[in-house]
């Protein structure tokens, strides 16, 4: 996604009738939840109903997320270029892999799979089967419009789901901006110890409340923020996810042979926990504004918090794959020739050159998705060097 500048709230637009009754019906399901558990819930659940709760998350629910109507843009939608070189990764590895499938995950506008399944048509490379993990009806159905609209001819390659395969499966998993719509418990420092902040029903509003930390977290917390922590400021905020374990190890049980790709934001632990992020990294996106308050409006907004890649490592490693890559989104197209594309792509008009050129600045500039974003690659049974991280691989960084 792409940060615009951050906003007071008087600022945001307000919705109209109907989504903020939808929006109550949510907030009246989590504040259930909250006397259910006779107390505070964590954040990471709250998140999870948020975003996932059937028929009313942020997800689940029937709300125009993607594009210039919705709440945020990702890269796909930004330039066909990002999934033309992605695309270029993709025939590498199943060059190497004949008979292999593609399973994308969170599939959102389905853009990336139309615009992934043309570029490999027009290479020769089709693979088997194009498996789209969707856990939203409604985005489900979007996307068979879109693949019937664009590529009807390929339809028949297409296959959703809505859980994880049950067979063994070879080939490429690509998820881009999941990671960071995974639910994240939030943590706050005070007096010198870590406690939760969990999520509390005050009046009609929800508030933060302070939990003692549970075993499970304080032990992540000892491994993840280390001695570090000592010197953080009284105050400090920060996320943990957790989910990204058990999940990474359904993956990889499920990958006989192939590679995992993740695009996202975020960073290696050093700089993710780093004293200076004293308000940790949690972001809500509403109709393309970025503010810091996950209880405005639940279920009408995103909400998501940068991605610790050296934790994606681990969790990796524990799981039994090999991490063979880490690297900026800009170095992962520029490995995978996007200056080339750029080049080779028949443009009618200086203005579609003109346009081409804006479009690759945001995919590659520092200040706006290029450094922010980083790509990982994780395999199994897969030994040959990735192209797209062939230069400025930073896994010594993790
Ligand atoms: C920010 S959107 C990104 C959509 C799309 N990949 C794109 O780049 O435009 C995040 C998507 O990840 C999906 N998601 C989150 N957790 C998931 C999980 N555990 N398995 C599959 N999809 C998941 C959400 O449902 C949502 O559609």
């Amino acid at each position: 996604m792409i940060i615009s500048k951050s906003v007071d709230h008087t600022s945001l637009p307000v919705p109209d009738s109907t989504a903020l009754a939808h929006s109550q019906r949510l907030c009246h399901r989590i504040r259930e939840t909250i006397q259910l558990n006779s107390g505070a819930i964590s954040f990471t659940r709250f998140m999870e109903m948020a975003l996932y709760e059937p028929g009313l998350g942020y997800y689940s629910g029937g709300a125009h997320k993607f594009g210039s109507a919705g709440d945020f843009v990702t890269a796909p939608e930004i330039s066909t270029l990002f999934t033309q070189c992605l695309a270029t990764q993709c025939r590498q590895i199943i060059s190497e892999m004949p008979q292999s499938s593609i399973l994308e995950l969170g599939p959102g506008s389905g853009r990336m799979a139309c615009d992934l399944l043309q570029e490999l048509e027009q290479n020769n490379a089709l693979p088997e089967k194009y498996f789209m993990l969707e856990l939203s009806a409604d985005l489900r159905q979007r996307q068979q419009q879109r693949i019937h609209e664009k590529i009807p001819h390929l339809a028949n390659s297409v296959v959703w789901l809505d859980r994880l395969p049950e067979q063994p499966f070879t080939g490429v998993i690509l998820g881009n901006e999941v990671l960071d719509a995974m639910p994240v418990y939030r943590l706050i420092k005070q007096n010198d110890i870590f406690y939760e902040l969990c999520v509390s029903n005050t009046g009609d509003a929800f508030g933060w409340e302070t939990v003692t930390l549970n075993s499970q977290l304080q032990q992540h917390v000892d491994i993840r923020l280390g001695e570090a922590a000592l010197g953080f400021p009284d105050g400090y905020i920060t996320e943990i996810n957790l989910q990204i374990y058990p999940w990474l190890n359904s993956l990889a049980g499920l990958l006989t042979r192939g590679v995992i790709l993740f695009i996202d934001y975020g960073y290696p632990r050093h700089d993710y926990y780093h004293p200076q992020r004293t308000e940790g990294t949690l972001l809500c996106h509403y109709r393309h504004h970025v503010h810091d308050d996950p209880y405005l409006y639940p279920g009408l907004q995103d909400i998501t918090a940068s991605v610790d890649f050296t934790a994606v490592a681990e969790a990796a490693d524990h799981a039994g794959l090999q991490i063979s890559g880490f690297t900026t989104q800009a170095h992962f197209l520029m490995n995978n020739g996007l200056e080339k594309l750029m080049n080779q792509n028949q443009l009618t008009s200086a203005m579609d050159r003109v346009e081409l050129g804006r479009q690759a600045r945001i995919l590659t500039m520092p200040g706006e998705m290029g450094e922010r974003f980083k790509v990982i690659a994780l395999t199994k049974d897969f030994s040959i060097p990735l192209a797209g991280f062939r230069t400025f691989d930073q896994r010594s960084r993790l």
